[in-house]
């Protein structure tokens, strides 16, 4: 089977007060159609189609490294006319499945199971049962419990009303029935559209079995209208991950504050502190523990690794057993090896760090490479940037860098040298040896301190 995916996202979006089409509002730090087309990707879809309408060309421009046709719906005709719209993009499917971008929650494994019971027919429905159906068009059945049709809540009688089994409009379908369908649906309903919805009584008249499917949690269909609502799906959604990782071996001191906008991997024993926000590709090997309110994008953190509170990461690497923080900023190109110590108040950006060396206080050091066993003192600053180039800094193994050093780069500090406290450094430093770089401390013999006058 060819699978064909249609989404529907013409909607305005008018209850989210933006000037931002609704499906591209983040949740967990993507679009939510974005969410949509990787449950697509995720089932396998041959093709999918994305019927846009409403910021079109920015929606376009947002999700373009996915692979999906685009289809303007420049009338919001109803979802009948909507599909419509996507069918001739799919025209090579044997069947479509259609879902909507402002439904972002899906599960996979929930499109699988319908795919399935809709296997050996040419219509599937996803329904669900709600405490308050209100608004949903309803599932009515014949006394036998097979599917007539659905009825929009606008239409639905007193009775209708009464049935909480509810359309989440997602469904599957033949694709040749399905266009054949849609070309009978009329505009004759309490709001004027061609409802998609009118498709299923079209198939039953014409002897087709429909078969339905249900989500296994109710809150996998469940739409995005305004920001309240998007709001709750982004904490049930951090919910089911924090939920996942807890699963895997992770400890979340809370798992109602943790946020991961992008993918994090964990090893076992991985212990999270509160406030930890996780954006792009994290991981973190065994054992390691992340202390509260840190900022972790795009870095790999070693077994066993300590980073202490308020910690922003970036784009760095941290070594097994290293210790980081508090209030340590690593920034993209940092390269901390094993058993390193990165204290507070030190900011690292495109610099390697030597196995076990420490960087501990109030220290800058940018575009450098640092051996191994260096001890780098409070208040280091490295000058890699003469206002029009950046440039580099070297300091060998086991070298000592007083407190309070300005390296003003290009420049070398041997192996084993050690750089007395004060320095600005503009020469290299040969190894081994003490290199002072400040003027020398003198006291004035002579000298008498003022005095006031005493007053009469
Ligand atoms: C629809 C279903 C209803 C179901 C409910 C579930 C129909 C007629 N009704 O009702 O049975 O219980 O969803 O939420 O299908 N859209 C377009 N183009 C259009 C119209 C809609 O792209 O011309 C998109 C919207 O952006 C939205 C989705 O389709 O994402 C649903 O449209 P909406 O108008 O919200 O349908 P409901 O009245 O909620
Ligand atoms: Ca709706």
């Amino acid at each position: 089977m060819r699978l064909g995916v249609a989404v529907l996202a013409a909607g305005q979006g008018t209850r989210m007060r933006s000037t931002r089409p609704k499906v591209l509002h983040p949740l967990a730090g993507r679009p939510l159609l974005a969410h949509c087309l990787e449950a697509a990707q995720a089932i396998g879809a041959a093709r999918t189609c994305v019927v846009y309408g409403h910021g079109g060309e920015q929606v376009r421009a947002a999700l373009a490294g996915y692979d999906c046709a685009w289809v303007e719906q420049a009338e919001r005709l109803g979802t009948g006319h909507a599909v419509q719209q996507a069918l001739p993009a799919l025209a090579d499917c044997d069947r479509i499945l259609v879902l909507y971008g402002d439904v972002p929650l899906i599960e996979p494994r929930t499109l699988e199971r319908l795919i399935a019971v809709a296997a050996d027919t040419e219509l599937g429905l996803l329904t669900t049962r709600l405490p308050d159906p209100d608004g949903y068009g309803r599932i009515v059945r014949d006394a036998g419990g097979r599917v007539q049709r659905i009825v929009e809540h606008k239409d639905a009688d007193v009775a209708e009303r009464g049935i909480d089994e509810i359309n989440t409009g997602i469904l599957i379908a033949e694709r040749t029935r399905l266009a054949d369908w849609l070309s009978r649906i009329d505009r004759g309903n309490a709001q004027g559209e061609y409802y998609l919805t009118d498709a299923i009584g079209l198939a039953v008249a014409d002897g087709v079995t429909v078969a339905t499917a249900s989500p296994a949690d109710p809150e996998e269909v469940v739409g995005v209208n305004d920001r309240v609502q998007l709001a709750a799906l982004e904490r049930l959604y951090q919910r089911r991950l924090a939920e996942a990782l807890m699963r895997a071996g992770v400890t979340l001191a809370d798992p109602a504050r943790l946020d991961i906008r992008g993918r994090l991997r964990a090893g076992q024993d991985v212990v999270i502190d509160v406030n930890a926000v996780i954006e792009g590709e994290v991981e973190l090997a065994d054992g390691v523990t992340i202390g509260p309110n840190c900022l972790l994008r795009d870095c790999a953190i070693g077994a066993g690794a300590e980073v202490l509170a308020n910690c922003v990461i970036e784009g760095a690497q941290v070594g097994a057993g290293a210790r980081v923080g508090p209030f340590a900023r690593l920034r993209p190109g940092a390269d901390l090896a094993e058993a390193t110590h990165v204290g507070n108040f030190v900011e690292i950006k495109q610099a390697t760090l030597g196995v076990g060396s420490k960087v501990n206080h109030l220290t800058y050091i940018g575009d450098a490479d640092i051996g191994r066993d260096v001890n780098v003192g409070a208040g280091t600053i490295t000058c890699n940037y003469d206002g029009a180039n950046k440039h580099r800094t070297r300091i060998g193994d086991e070298a000592f860098i007083g407190s309070n050093t300005a390296l003003v780069a290009p420049v070398e500090v041997g192996a084993g040298a050690t750089i007395g406290a004060g320095s600005v450094i503009t020469m290299n430093a040969p190894p081994e040896q003490l290199t002072l770089a400040r003027a020398r401390q003198k006291t004035m013999e002579y000298w008498v301190r003022p005095r006031k006058q005493p007053k009469d």
